[in-house]
């Protein structure tokens, strides 16, 4: 059912003047998925600084509160980037992802991350040494990091993984 739904959404979306010029104009489709690798590299970036200073491998000399101040604000506007870029992405060619088992992957997992996210940079911004103030708070602060790298790398996975599972 939810099938021939995305299948039907996929052909029509595939048949709109937008995605024609898409398709047809041979520039459109690398320089989105170059503007679209260069925010993955800095929205990765950041979250990684942040996740490898929970365990002290990065920044040490530099307070965790004002490590996470510094670099995941930035992650918000690069996501609305990767949006903006994704979405054009998939116009021009719809069934590639709308009817992709990795593309949901993708999207669940990113929704994890920006959880994730979201939590450490609250908590941090509540109360600067809320990961510091004893040793099981340390430990559960490095378990979250931890998460938090595998998810995101998962993403990238999953991201250029698309191209070789699409449906046929
Ligand atoms: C915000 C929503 C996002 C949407 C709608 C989106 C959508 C897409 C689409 C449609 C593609 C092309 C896949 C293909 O045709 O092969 C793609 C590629 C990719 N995406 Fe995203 N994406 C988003 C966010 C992200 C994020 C947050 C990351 C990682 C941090 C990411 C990492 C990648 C990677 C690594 C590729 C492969 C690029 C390549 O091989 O050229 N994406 N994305």
């Amino acid at each position: 059912m939810i099938d021939a739904v995305l299948r039907d959404f996929s052909k029509w979306l595939a048949a709109t003047e937008l995605s024609h010029t898409i398709q047809t104009t041979g520039w459109i489709i690398p320089t989105l998925q170059t503007i679209h690798i260069l925010a993955v590299a800095v929205l990765f970036s950041s979250a990684i600084i942040v996740d490898l200073r929970f365990w002290r491998l990065l920044q040490r000399d530099v307070p965790l509160a004002d490590v996470a101040r510094r670099f995941l604000p930035a992650i918000w506007p690069l996501l609305l980037i990767l949006l903006f870029t994704g979405s054009l992405l998939i116009i021009g060619e719809p069934r590639r992802s709308l009817l992709n088992t990795t593309f949901y992957l993708k999207m669940t997992l990113l929704a994890l991350a920006l959880m994730l996210t979201g939590a450490l940079q609250w908590s941090l911004s509540s109360a600067p040494e809320f990961w510091d103030k004893d040793r099981w708070r340390r430990i559960a602060g490095r378990f979250a990091a931890t998460v938090s790298i595998v998810v995101w790398c998962g993403i990238l996975f999953a991201g250029r993984w698309i191209a070789y599972t699409q449906a046929g």
